[in-house]
Parts: structure tokens; C-alpha cells; sequence
């Protein structure tokens, strides 16, 4: 438990699936007394994204869920992450609602248009790719912060190892990954005074629907299966498994939270030991 944390206001896009990343974020906060809005796109739909997307119903039985398991306040928030004009909508209902907010975790992502070489990649799915995941950082924070600028608080962006090793024929994903990585660096040091901490989180494998939608193209392409993929891939983790988004979560809570005060513009890799740098 984070002390800190109770009756913070915390904002999780991408957290309106109860499979996803975002969701056992939103959770993390919700067990540790925060007030949570979980944001995802609700009833727009979107035809490019292969992977389903959080909708309303589910959202709003995520919210009811932590209001009555965790006792906290909660509120669903549809908008799209890369569409300005829905953004300020909701940024007013919180606004309206909660009147702070404490803690941003920018989560929402998906790839468009792979697999593919940099040669053949489809432009509109490659813009597409850059806008969800690295735009939608740049809008959001810019459309949170007067909110938060005044009395500090923290932002946790969810990067990827993407963006530091290039995985292949996923280019648009990998390098808005790495910019995720360089904003979070960017807004570290511009927010500093603010007193607004900036990390990011570069999950590796972990068991969401992205992952299974992977490990299903991957044996698509190699004439394998979706199991046999999953154990080649157990293979380059040191600790031979697959993470899981509470994983995750435990990480982007301990960022938010004021056990991590002397920390900002860090990347930190959370990958089984996938990953290691020196
Ligand atoms: P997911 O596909 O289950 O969740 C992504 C969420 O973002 C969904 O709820 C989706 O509806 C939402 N979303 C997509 N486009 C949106 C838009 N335009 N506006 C608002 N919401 C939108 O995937 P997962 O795995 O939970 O991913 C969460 C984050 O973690 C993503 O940023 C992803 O890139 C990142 N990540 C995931 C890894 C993994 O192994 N699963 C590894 C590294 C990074």
C-alpha cells in the first residue's frame, strides 16, 4: 500500500479492458484508495485496430466494481486519445467532477498495419500507429497539466522495450515507443519545477490480447501455433515467462507514488530480465 495515494485523482487511458494493462493499472490505484477515472474509447469503434477495444459496458462495470470492492470514486471517461475535441470533453467532466488531478498514466496504444518492412508499410496505417501511441501522450498531458501544474503530482507513460530494441516488421510501433520514451524525458525536465515527476514503464511480454493477437499472427506467418510461438518467446526471458499486467501496475504505482520522489525522466524496463541494459 501507498499511503500517498489514497484520495489522489488518477487518470488511466486504455484502462476499459478488464484484460488489458490499463485495467490492472486503474485497479492498482483503485485497491490503494485513489479515485480512478478509466478512459477508453467506449462506443466509438475503431475498424483499423485488429484488437478488441474497451467499450462502455465494460467500462462502467469497471467503475461500479471499484466503487463497491475498493471504496473509492470512480467515473468512466470515453474519449479517443488522438482526437483533441473529445479529449477537452472529458478533461471538463473531470474537471467538473473530481476538480484535481493527481496522477496521469498514459497507457492507451495499438499497432496498425504489421507485419511489415519499412519498405512496403501502408502510410495512413504508419501515421495511424504514431498518432495512438506517441501523439496521444503529447495531447493528453498537454490537455491534463493545467490541472495538475499547480499542485504537482506525477505522469506515468506506458512505453514499451519496443523502444529501445526494434522488433521486426512493427516500425511505426517501435519508433513511437521510442518517443514516448524521449517525452517522457522531455516533460521530466519542463515539469520538474511544477513539481510533476515523468517516468515511463517498457513493459516486455505480457499475457494481454495485443500479445495473444501477436503470438497468433507470428504462427500465421511461420506455419506454427500460438503455444509454440508463446515457449520460443519464454525462451529469451530470463525468468522464462510471459509478465502479467498487475506486473505492470505494481511498477506504475510504486512511479506514481512518493517512494519514488527522487526519480524522474527514467524508462524502467519490466521484462522478466528480457531486457537488461547497463
Ligand atoms: P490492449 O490492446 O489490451 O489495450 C490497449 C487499450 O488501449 C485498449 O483498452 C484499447 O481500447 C485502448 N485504445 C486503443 N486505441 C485507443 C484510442 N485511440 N483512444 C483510446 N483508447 C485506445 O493492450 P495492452 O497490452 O494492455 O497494452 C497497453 C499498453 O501497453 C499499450 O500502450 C501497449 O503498447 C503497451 N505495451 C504492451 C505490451 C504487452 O506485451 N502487452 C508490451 C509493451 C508495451
Amino acid at each position: 500500500m501507498y499511503e500517498d495515494l489514497k484520495g489522489k485523482t488518477v487518470l488511466v487511458t486504455g484502462s476499459g479492458k478488464r484484460s488489458g494493462i490499463g485495467y490492472a493499472v486503474a485497479r492498482k490505484f483503485a485497491e490503494n484508495g485513489s479515485n480512478v477515472i478509466i478512459s477508453d474509447l467506449g462506443d466509438q469503434q475503431d475498424k483499423d485496430n485488429p484488437i478488441p477495444t474497451g467499450q462502455s459496458g465494460e467500462m462502467n462495470e469497471i467503475v461500479e466494481e471499484f466503487k463497491s470492492e475498493c471504496g473509492v470514486d470512480a467515473m468512466a471517461a470515453a474519449f479517443d486519445v488522438t482526437d483533441n475535441k473529445s479529449i477537452q470533453t472529458a478533461v471538463s467532466s473531470i474537471m467538473k467532477r473530481f476538480s484535481r488531478l493527481d496522477v496521469l498514466c498514459n497507457n492507451a496504444g495499438a499497432t496498425f498495419g504489421v507485419p511489415n518492412a519499412i519498405h512496403t508499410y501502408d502510410e495512413a496505417a504508419w501515421m495511424k500507429t504514431i498518432d495512438v501511441n506517441l501523439h496521444s501522450v503529447f495531447k493528453v498531458s498537454r490537455a491534463v497539466l493545467p490541472m495538475m501544474m499547480t499542485k504537482g503530482g506525477a505522469i506515468v507513460n506506458v512505453a514499451s522495450r519496443a523502444g529501445k530494441v526494434p522488433p521486426l516488421f512493427n516500425g511505426a510501433y517501435a519508433v513511437a515507443k521510442a518517443g514516448v520514451i524521449m517525452m517522457t524525458k522531455v516533460m521530466a525536465r519542463e515539469l520538474a519545477g511544477n513539481g510533476i515527476r515523468v517516468n515511463a514503464v517498457c513493459p516486455g511480454q505480457i499475457m494481454t490480447d495485443l500479445e495473444s493477437w501477436r503470438f497468433d499472427l507470428e504462427a500465421q506467418f511461420l506455419g506454427t501455433t500460438a503455444e509454440q510461438q508463446k515457449e520460443e518467446m519464454c525462451k529469451t526471458i530470463a525468468l522464462n515467462r510471459l509478465g502479467s499486467p498487475a506486473e505492470v501496475a505494481k511498477l506504475v504505482a510504486y512511479l506514481a507514488s512518493d517512494q519514488a520522489s527522487y526519480l524522474t525522466g527514467q524508462a524502467v524496463n519490466v521484462t522478466g530480465g528480457q531486457l537488461m541494459e547497463l
